[in-house]
């Protein structure tokens, strides 16, 4: 699609209630988007489409954390730390800007998230970049790193600092100790959540693509590395599109064509479980309607990768021209069970049973208090932490006479025959292991604009020009427009009878009775409604309607009390608008 195309949806979605910029009437805001009555329906559409994929299909659990979270969650998640993005800022019109944007839109560089900032502000200057906004060069700005999260604070006054979360996955991992529980502490398990995610995005742009809230759709699948593998053969055989890292980093290196199978059995993805969601993504994306020429999976460079992932696999479409990344499937490995279970006073492991019980050494301390007391008083406690923690750690430091530990950055010589140690043979039945993660992180917005734009398209019908979207029934935001074709007496209200009893049939109908019948049917192509049923004078006569295909307008008789398990199989995909017209009568 062409930036002018993009353009036209962008127009088309305003006018027609798809999304918009929010707080308007007060000037907007940058970085927030309503979505109105047909884009929120798209979206819950996506969201429960990926509910019954990603949770109910694969046996998850989904659970729903709040938005907000204090200030230790963060600093234990690194995100305090390292959640930057590089920013910009011009000096003569004070307009803020990622400077590796500036750099990929102006230059031929992709992915400059991955250089490091002296770079970048060298390829600023050899390049005699400027400002977006008002032309000004930025050569001699200084790229600082921006922490894209929203802060605030719990509680009146002062209060406790908080941030709005920058993914949904954190609330899951906070609460591994519980759902870990609810898992009955059995790996392989996964956890879901579907939830708003705020960034304070420094330049915010195209619309919903980059806004700063936003709705992600993640799962956290916890798996022991050295005892579980998924199951591929469900999608072993499915073609992917990949650019892994290797083919980024050659001159003439291209994405490539290839099967989960085989990129998993090539080390080309080194994760089988980021393999399996790779595969099922695929997969789902397609069955709602994402373009598959357009839609790519692409390994992230290693300067790219967020401080918690080892590997990460983005699933992009192509918008106007650009790669968009649409969902991250990272390897977390052990990472962020492991800073909780450091920060906070939980415990974030699951006990792994051994097959057999094995004996092995401990070494174990017995401090002599009544020694230890008299002789540090305060830090006698400390210092028999300290030794504890030694002796499990390095037994060899307990050989000569005494022993050294430092505790509050002092030195303690403390006499061995004090500590009490002594080397035992335990039998243990099983450890305590920390559990590793893969995180499929998928974008909602994102995915509604995808689907928006690549449904869109252009004819002309009757000599008219005609604008619609081939939406997927799926995520169409209405199943099916129904009218009357006049208002002569009887057809309003037996076409008001007919939208009655689709919708007692579950299906998601919208009445419309104002204007000609070519603009009703022209106001429902424009927001992909699959289907419009009008009933006419005749139908007062023969009990039958008229259904109309929104993408090729054909039109078929099908007697109304036939219409509701007609149009269920159609949405259903059990039967199509051919099979319909061969058969009017077969799906009643
Ligand atoms: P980008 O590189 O485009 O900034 P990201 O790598 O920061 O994206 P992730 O951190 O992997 O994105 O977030 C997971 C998903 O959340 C993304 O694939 C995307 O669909 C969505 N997402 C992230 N940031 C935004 C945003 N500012 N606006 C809309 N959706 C977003
Ligand atoms: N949970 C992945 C991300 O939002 O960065």
């Amino acid at each position: 699609m062409t930036e002018d195309a993009t353009e036209k949806l962008v127009e088309l979605a305003k006018r027609r209630g798809f999304f918009f910029p929010t707080a308007g009437s007060y000037g907007g805001v940058a970085g927030f988007y309503t979505f109105g009555p047909e884009g929120a329906s798209v979206k819950s559409n996506v969201e429960e489409a990926w509910r019954r994929r990603f949770t109910t299909q694969e046996g998850h659990a989904e659970i729903d954390a709040p938005t907000v979270m204090p200030e230790p969650v963060f600093e234990a998640s690194g995100h305090l730390e390292t959640f930057d993005d590089m920013l910009v800022e011009c000096a003569e019109c004070g307009a803020s800007h990622r400077a590796d944007h500036v750099v990929e839109d102006d230059t031929d560089i992709e992915e400059a998230e991955s250089i490091p900032i002296p770079e970048v502000e060298e390829i600023i200057r050899e390049h005699d970049l400027r400002c977006p906004t008002c032309g000004t060069p930025l050569a001699d700005r200084p790229v600082e790193e921006f922490n894209l999260m929203f802060e605030t604070t719990i509680g009146p006054g002062t209060g406790r600092p908080g941030y709005l979360r920058p993914e949904t996955a954190q609330g899951i991992f906070v609460e591994f100790p519980r759902l870990s529980e609810y898992a009955r502490n059995q790996l392989p398990f996964g956890v879901t959540q579907i939830g708003r995610a705020y960034r304070n995005e420094i330049s915010p742009r195209k619309s919903i693509i980059r806004v700063r809230e936003f709705t992600q759709a993640e799962l956290e699948l916890f798996y022991d590395p050295e005892e579980d593998d998924p199951d591929l053969s469900g999608v072993r055989d499915r073609t992917v599109r990949l650019y892994p890292v290797a083919e980024q980093e050659r001159e003439d290196g291209t994405p490539y064509e290839t099967t989960v199978g085989e990129a998993v059995d090539e080390g080309t993805i080194a994760s089988p479980w980021i393999a399996y969601y790779l595969g099922i993504a695929a997969e789902w994306y397609e069955s709602l309607g994402v373009d598959v020429d357009r839609f790519r999976y692409r390994q992230h460079l290693a300067g790219e990768r967020a401080h918690y992932a080892s590997d990460c696999w983005d699933a992009e479409t192509e918008l106007g021209g650009d790669w968009v990344e649409l969902a991250g499937f990272a390897t977390r490995g052990n990472y962020d069970l492991s800073k909780h279970d450091e920060h906070s006073e939980d415990r974030y492991t699951v006990f792994k049973q051994y097959d057999e019980p094995r004996t092995v050494e401990r070494a174990t301390v017995d401090p002599d208090m009544s020694y230890l007391g008299p002789e540090y008083g305060g830090r006698a406690g400390a210092i028999a932490d300290a030794l504890e923690d030694l002796a499990e750690r390095d037994r060899s430091a307990f050989e000569g006479d005494s022993v050294t530990v430092e505790v509050d950055g002092e030195t303690h010589e403390i006499p061995v025959e004090h500590t009490g140690f002594a080397v035992e043979e335990v039998t243990e039945t099983g450890e305590h292991v920390v559990p590793h993660v893969v995180e499929p992180s998928f974008g909602v917005g994102r995915l509604v604009y995808t689907l928006l734009e690549h449904a869109y398209r252009e004819d002309v019908v009757d000599g008219e020009e005609r604008t619609y979207l081939e939406l997927e029934p799926a995520v169409a935001p209405t199943f099916a427009g129904v009218f009357p074709l006049t208002d002569e007496a009887g057809l309003p209200d037996l076409a008001r009878e007919v939208a009655a009893d689709l919708r007692a049939a579950g299906l998601s109908v919208t009445y419309d009775d104002s204007g000609n019948i070519g603009r009703r049917y022209r106001r429902q192509d424009e927001v992909g409604t699959p289907f419009c049923v009008t009933v006419d004078h005749d139908s007062l006569e023969d009990g039958a309607a008229t259904v109309r295909d929104r993408d090729t307008t054909e039109q078929v008789r099908v007697p109304i009390e036939d219409l509701p398990g007609a149009l269920a199989a159609l949405r259903d995909g059990e039967a199509t608008f051919d099979e319909l017209a061969a058969d009017p009568q077969a799906f009643g």
